[in-house]
């Protein structure tokens, strides 16, 4: 029986036929990593297990949040008056189009009496909006009040640092590091305190909040509150280069317990390898390059310049929301990271396939 592909086969064949075309165009352009390349297709039919990039688009008028309640809240009233003078202008419109065809004469003389042109001025021009605008702008108050500060002390703080092109997480008392997810338990205010590495970055999660910019040299703070448990995709908002539209970031609300367990199991060092091939993939992670940008804690990598791998496998995306972690993504992402995310600051890795597999095996067991 044929039955429609679903999402994640489509996915996956799309993941496929631009294998198969970056393959093409790869093989052109660097033959060190053409031997490599041809497993490609092998790993990538493994890609189906991973877990989908989402790539709908949040609305701040699906609000999950206090934060983003506020703001729905504005936009509505905003959206009711304008819709209410746009009925008055067009209503008037219509009056005066049907009242000059029954007696054109006497209208032609209405418009013309200077009088009441100038009555007409002060009141849609002075009086309605010095009724509407004053409303807005009340409203407008309110929600800025209640988007600057949180209610009470925050129960979570996360520092967040904006790099070219993804996002740094940090939890100072829980002393975890991570990329690109923001785990939060829902019902608690969190603190993020935003920054930046490099150029301005702005942090917009729109189902919750509202946007910040993360400026280099500076702390900016914005408090972030969930009501439900789920994920909520995030953006940078502020253009920042080349790959600023694959800056992306997930918030995951979960219930405390269920943030509590998950701050035991980043807590954790990366466990050590228990097999052969897990051994000789650590071996060739610490024998590359890799241990001069990314930190394995548990291990002698200890670099900054990149995302912290201790619990790579945990995560749902690679490269701040490019790609689905899949092994098949990932071992892509590895050998020509420029084709994937050009710019980005993470060379290409010529790794042979027995060099290249056992690394997969290793960097899987981070979770
Ligand atoms: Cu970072 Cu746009």
């Amino acid at each position: 029986m044929v039955t429609p592909a679903g999402p994640r086969e489509r996915g996956s064949r799309l993941a496929r036929d631009r294998s198969v075309h970056d393959r093409a165009v790869n093989r052109r352009k660097i033959t060190g990593v053409g031997s490599t390349l041809r497993f490609i297709p092998a790993l990538l039919s493994a890609a189906c297990a991973g877990r989908e990039v989402n790539t709908g688009v949040p609305s701040i008028l699906d609000a999950r949040g206090p934060a983003a309640d506020s703001i729905a809240f504005l936009w509505w009233i905003m959206l009711g008056l304008g819709a209410l003078v746009l009925a008055i202008v067009g209503g008037l419109l219509i009056y005066i189009a049907v009242a000059r065809r029954r007696q054109p004469a006497e209208v032609d003389e209405a418009l013309i009496d200077e009088d009441r042109g100038r009555r007409w001025l002060w009141l849609g021009g002075v009086i309605l909006p010095a009724i509407l605008l004053p409303i807005v702008f009340f409203f407008n108050l309110d929600s800025l009040a209640a988007l600057s500060h949180a209610a009470r002390a925050p129960e979570v703080i996360v520092e967040v640092e904006g790099q070219r092109w993804w996002w740094e997480v940090r939890y100072p008392d829980e002393q975890i590091v991570t990329a690109n997810e923001i785990h939060i338990p829902v019902g608690q205010r969190v603190e993020l305190r935003l920054t930046s590495r490099d150029v301005i970055h702005s942090f917009w999660v729109p189902q919750l909040q509202g946007k910040i910019d993360m400026v280099p040299g500076e702390t900016t703070t914005l408090w972030l509150q969930a009501d439900e448990a789920g994920e909520y995709r995030g953006i940078c908002a502020e253009f920042c280069g080349a790959q600023h539209a694959r800056m992306q970031f997930v918030v995951v609300a979960s219930a405390p317990e269920d943030f509590a367990l998950w701050v035991a199991g980043q807590q954790e060092p990366a466990p050590e390898p228990a097999d052969e091939i897990t051994r000789r993939g650590q071996q060739v992670f610490l024998g590359s390059a890799c241990v001069y940008c990314h930190t394995i804690r548990g291990t002698n990598a200890t670099g900054d310049v990149g995302p912290d791998l201790t619990h790579l496998a945990s995560r749902r995306t690679l490269a701040a929301g490019t790609l689905p972690n899949t092994r098949g993504h990932l071992a892509g992402w590895i050998v020509d990271p420029q084709h994937i995310k050009p710019g980005n600051l993470m060379p290409p890795t010529s790794l042979p396939a027995e060099d290249l597999i056992p690394l997969l095996e290793y960097l899987d067991t981070l979770d």
